[in-house]
């Protein structure tokens, strides 16, 4: 019997191949966005606690309703506005769940869904699965902003869905207020969905304000907001996340997410919960991870790479252009094998693999880490 694969495009991912050569030759792994730090014990004893008191069978389909009503009053803090965690909220398998769950309850045969490159690397595949057309809009350097006349040409009848993601993974840029009204002004009075990736929102720095879409109330009438508890507490091998949007457009998720997970890890849930009563645990989030980035860029300020400060994520962009020209793949290799330090090259991310001569660094690391990282890097 002959099996052709669903997605016959897809290869080894760049993380497992960056993290694979890094073990093997034993680099410091700045390639992967997860922390080499513990997260709080105040949390993983709230966790074990859960588990120890009875927290061990099937969880709501929603999800446990003490962590959706603390999600719930985080965004009433945050943003001033309101989900009803009744039935406007949904505990899912990480961020990722939320996603391809959302892009398989929308999309069917021959619907375009548009994407900003570079993207995170899921939401093509989950499109294309579902029948749907990426139409990828590619950001360009240096500045990568978004052109949203580009984006208004590329509106269509066929158009059902518009993803996009801020603070944004792999560039560390963020949407501003007048990004967010473009969005808001492009999808008026039409039936596309906004897929609003926002896992790293406790991670935007310089006093900027995160502009989740469910501050737009247009925009959030067509939204779902996707967030993630791997990122912001720490974890990311929890794979437990959310999503929120209006009671009718979750009512059509809940009827796949039934049948998908129907709900996960229910210990977690209900130690995340009682964790977030404590609004600190998220509010001081964005400080802690500022002075991440900004002693690895001080410590970096001499080196030859060229960089801009992220504006958000744990995701510091670098150019190597002054450096050399070798292909960002190749070049990325290199400094794995030969110079003891793994980066993610963003031409994956991008269409066509465009090579903009930009290396990608996690700064969710140990200040140790970041200054071995750094001494590496100042010898470029
Ligand atoms: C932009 C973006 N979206 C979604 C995810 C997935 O989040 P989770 O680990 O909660 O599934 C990630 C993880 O790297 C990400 O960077």
């Amino acid at each position: 019997m002959q099996h052709t694969s669903k997605l016959p495009d897809v290869k080894t991912t760049i993380f497992s191949i960056m993290s694979g050569l890094a073990k093997t030759h034993n680099a410091i792994n700045l390639s992967q966005g997860f922390p080499d730090f513990e997260s709080d014990k105040t949390l993983t004893d709230l966790v074990c606690k859960a588990m120890n008191s009875g927290y061990n069978q099937y969880a709501p389909m929603y999800g446990n309703l003490e962590l959706r009503q603390a999600i719930a009053k985080k965004i009433e803090l945050l943003y001033n506005t309101s989900y009803h965690p009744d039935n406007e909220i949904t505990v899912t398998a990480g961020a990722t769940q939320a996603i391809f769950t959302v892009i398989n309850t929308f999309i069917r045969e021959g619907d375009e869904v548009i994407i900003f490159k570079p993207a995170y690397d899921s939401y093509e595949p989950a499109v294309k699965l579902n029948g749907g057309t990426p139409i990828a809009i590619q950001l360009e350097a240096p500045f990568f902003g978004v052109d949203w006349d580009l984006v208004r040409q590329k509106i269509s009848s066929r158009t059902k869905m518009i993803i996009v993601n801020t603070p944004h993974n792999p560039l560390g840029t963020v949407f501003s207020k007048a990004d967010m009204l473009q969005l808001q002004d492009l999808t008026k009075n039409t039936d596309i969905i906004v897929l609003s990736d926002e896992v790293y929102e406790h991670m935007i720095y310089d006093g900027e304000q995160h502009q989740s879409a469910c501050l737009f109330p247009d925009l959030k009438k067509r939204s779902f907001v996707v967030a993630s508890f791997c990122k912001t507490f720490h974890n990311t091998g929890w794979r437990i996340g959310y999503c929120c949007a209006p009671k009718e457009l979750m009512d059509l998720f809940m009827q796949v997410h039934q049948f998908n997970v129907f709900c996960v890890h229910h210990p977690t849930q209900k130690g995340i919960a009682d964790y977030m009563q404590e609004p600190k645990h998220y509010l001081e989030l964005s400080a802690f991870y500022q002075q991440k980035r900004d002693l690895f860029l001080n410590l970096i300020k001499d080196s030859r790479f060229k960089f801009k400060p992220s504006k958000g994520t744990y995701f510091q962009v670098l150019d190597y252009s002054a450096i050399t020209d070798e292909y960002d793949v190749d070049f990325a290799k290199r400094l794995t094998v030969e110079s003891g330090i793994a980066s993610i090259p963003l031409s994956v991310f991008n269409t066509n693999n465009i090579d903009h001569k930009v290396l990608r660094f996690c700064f969710a690391k140990k200040d140790d880490t970041l200054k071995r990282a750094a001494d590496i890097l100042n010898t470029i």
